[in-house]
């Protein structure tokens, strides 16, 4: 199984709801046994994917074409021999929701994930709820 981990810059150019990401995302990602988990706030994204090479890689090649995102920089290309993130997860912090609790959605998300994974997701996540 392939495990791949990118961050990207939302294109102000072309702003959109989270939640159509979310919606087209699950759907496909659900069809092709892909799973993981994408951080989404109004200037980033950090996305972690992993199931069948093949499926991984073609979802990966549309999600570069896509212009909602711009700067897009593989952090990294693993072989998993099992799913660190048991489905297809989307962390997005609600309004009223304080940054603990946010951190702490974040950590139960990826507990599962390689330490350097989890220290990825949880890095960005702290400077940017501090932000
Ligand atoms: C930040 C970001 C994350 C995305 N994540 C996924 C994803 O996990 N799976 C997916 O199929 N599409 C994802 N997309 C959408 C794809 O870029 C693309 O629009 C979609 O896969 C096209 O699906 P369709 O061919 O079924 O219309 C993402 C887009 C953005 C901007």
């Amino acid at each position: 199984m392939l495990q791949l981990v990118y961050i990207s810059s939302a294109n102000p150019a072309a702003p959109c709801p989270t939640r159509d990401i979310l919606t087209i995302s699950r759907r496909n990602n659900a069809r092709d046994r892909i799973s993981g988990l994408l951080y989404a706030d109004s200037g980033r994204f950090l996305q972690a994917l992993e199931g069948p090479e093949d499926a991984v890689e073609l979802a990966y090649a549309r999600i570069q074409r896509d212009a909602r995102h711009r700067a897009i920089v593989l952090l990294s290309r693993r072989i998993v021999d099992r799913r660190e993130f048991g489905h297809w997860e989307m962390a997005h912090r609600a309004p009223g929701v304080d940054a603990v609790e946010f951190l702490a959605d974040v950590q139960r998300l990826t507990a599962d994930a390689a330490p350097a994974v989890r220290g990825t997701f949880e890095g960005l996540v702290r400077t940017r709820v501090s932000a």
